[in-house]
């Protein structure tokens, strides 16, 4: 491993709207609106190494060599259904980016994450790809959505989430040493179903209004 598993990305702006996303009475849209807030200031920071290359501009005064983005080298990859919160933010920050979508469920009898849904870009092995995903909770199924983008050719992954468990960061990183994961915080600890503690509940009832 050549980073600190995890990153924390800490700032107030983040740990304010954080707060106001864990508090029960914070309705829907101001949720979702909190969400895509925090994405894109994490986008910020996931996107710190990001190559740019040398243009040729005209300013209004003289002509200048100035670094732009190499958009189409990068990709986003929803993890249904609450990884798409995530998305938002992370496309404002770069609407050209290339997005995939990763669709797992878990089987009831065997535990295991069934795949339901998956469409990546083509040439995925070309680009940087981060996946997201709120809430790190058992870590089990960011761990079998990464495997999926690995299996597709991916070699560059970051791995980006708002809350994390201890224990589904163990679980990712003994999975995927080599995947960076980011998160707005780590909390307590798990409990008995799968609930991250303290938490916010369940990120994509909270942001669809679901039950
Ligand atoms: N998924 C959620 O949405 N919330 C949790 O606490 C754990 C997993």
């Amino acid at each position: 491993m050549e980073h600190p598993n995890p990153v924390v990305v800490d700032h107030p702006l983040i740990r304010h709207k954080l707060t106001i996303m864990r508090e029960a009475t914070t309705t829907t849209s101001k949720f979702r609106m909190l969400l895509r807030e925090i994405s894109l200031l994490l986008a910020y920071e996931v996107l710190r190494d990001l190559e740019c290359t040398s243009i040729e501009i005209e300013t209004p005064l003289e002509r200048m060599q100035a670094p732009k983005l190499e958009g189409k080298k990068l990709c986003f990859v929803s993890i249904l259904r609450a990884g798409n919160g995530l998305l938002d933010g992370m496309l404002d920050l770069v609407p050209s980016a290339r997005v995939g979508h990763v669709g797992l469920y878990r089987d009831p009898k065997s535990l295991e994450p069934v795949e339901y849904y998956m469409k990546l870009p083509e040439h995925i092995g070309d680009r940087l790809c981060i996946a997201v995903d709120p809430m790190l909770a058992t870590g089990n199924s960011a761990a079998a959505a990464v495997q999926r983008i690995k299996d597709a050719g991916a070699t560059r992954i970051k791995f980006v989430c708002l809350l994390a468990a201890p224990e589904g960061i163990a679980t990712f990183t003994k999975a995927h040493p080599d995947v960076p994961v980011y998160t707005a915080a780590i909390d307590r600890e798990l409990n008995d179903h799968g609930y991250i503690m303290p938490g916010l509940g369940d990120a994509g009832d909270r942001m669809y209004g679901t039950k």
